[in-house]
């Protein structure tokens, strides 16, 4: 199990962040988490897109371009030289006075974690996921905007505290008006009536990489799709509920708020998009 902390171009095995980091004081940061297959990062450019447009949308000036990133990822993944790794890229405000005034902030920190992969146990795919509907709502998009993948996580922590609590494994949230967005760290998916739904990005919620890829998917295979607004309670009637991210790929969910979602199986629509969708991840850079 090798980890490597790439701190600002240099290579560590263990790294001291400063307490003056508005990262660790405020979460004023952004981030993103890339994993490895065959040792090689996919869908990377997407992800390095998306940091920079957070970075942006807080108005986070990163001091290097994304072949930066690339080389020094290569560099990182060389040294740590695990079979699969996953990596988390952290852009933080940087170093600045203890207060939430960000202009003493002159240098952002860039931090690449890459660590040994640790999947989702193989039951977990077979046997489906629990969640629940929290009380937590999503941040509303102009509190702050979900599709913003910022350090800012404490709304989705005390979703997934609160779901847990009720036994649940994680939390798929509704926002302030009432409408499913998404998980604590991934995209929602249902399927009722034959139809793949999925809450639209006007509801508040991160444009998630693999849930672009699960469209693009159902849409290429003639699945009936749509996206949309959906009510907390709709989702009881759901004959499938599948979640997406980087790290948990398609992940069935077969138990909402403690009852069985369908037949209490993973679903015949969320098994052919977990085909689909693993072989387009061996098709993958
Ligand atoms: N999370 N929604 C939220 C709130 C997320 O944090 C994530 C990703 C997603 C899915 O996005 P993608 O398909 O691009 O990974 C949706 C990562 C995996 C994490 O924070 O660990």
């Amino acid at each position: 199990m090798t980890t490597k902390i790439n701190f600002n171009g240099e290579i560590h095995d263990h790294l001291k962040i400063s307490i003056l980091d508005h990262g660790f004081l405020f979460g004023d940061s952004v981030y993103e988490v890339v994993c490895t297959i065959d040792s090689a990062p996919y869908f990377l450019d997407p992800h390095l897109d998306r940091l920079f447009a957070s970075a942006e949308a807080i108005a986070l000036k990163i001091p290097q371009n994304k072949e930066w990133f690339r080389e020094q990822l290569n560099i990182t993944l060389g040294a740590a030289g695990n079979d699969d790794s996953y990596i988390r890229i952290i852009v933080t405000r940087g170093e600045g006075e203890i207060n939430i005034d960000p202009s003493t902030c002159l240098h952002p920190n860039i931090i690449i974690i890459v660590m040994e992969i640790s999947q989702y146990p193989e039951s977990f795919y077979e046997k489906g996921i629990s969640v629940a509907l929290v009380s937590i709502k999503r941040n509303s998009r102009d509190a702050l905007n979900p599709n913003v993948k910022t350090g800012n996580y404490l709304n989705n922590v005390l979703a997934k505290m609160e779901a847990n609590k009720s036994g649940a494994q994680d939390a798929v949230m509704v926002n302030p008006w009432g409408y499913l967005t998404e998980g604590t760290t991934s995209n929602l998916f249902f399927v009722r009536d034959d139809q793949i739904c999925t809450p639209s990005l006007d509801c508040g919620l991160l444009s998630g990489i693999t849930r672009k890829k699960v469209i693009q998917l159902a849409k290429e295979n003639d699945f009936a799709f749509a996206e949309g607004k959906w009510t907390g309670d709709e989702l009881n009637d759901a004959d499938e509920i599948f979640l997406t991210g980087t790290l948990k790929k398609i992940m069935p969910v077969t138990c909402l708020d403690g009852r069985p979602v369908g037949s209490g199986k993973p679903g015949p629509l969320t098994l052919k998009l977990m085909r689909l969708y693993g072989d387009l991840l061996k098709s993958a850079e």
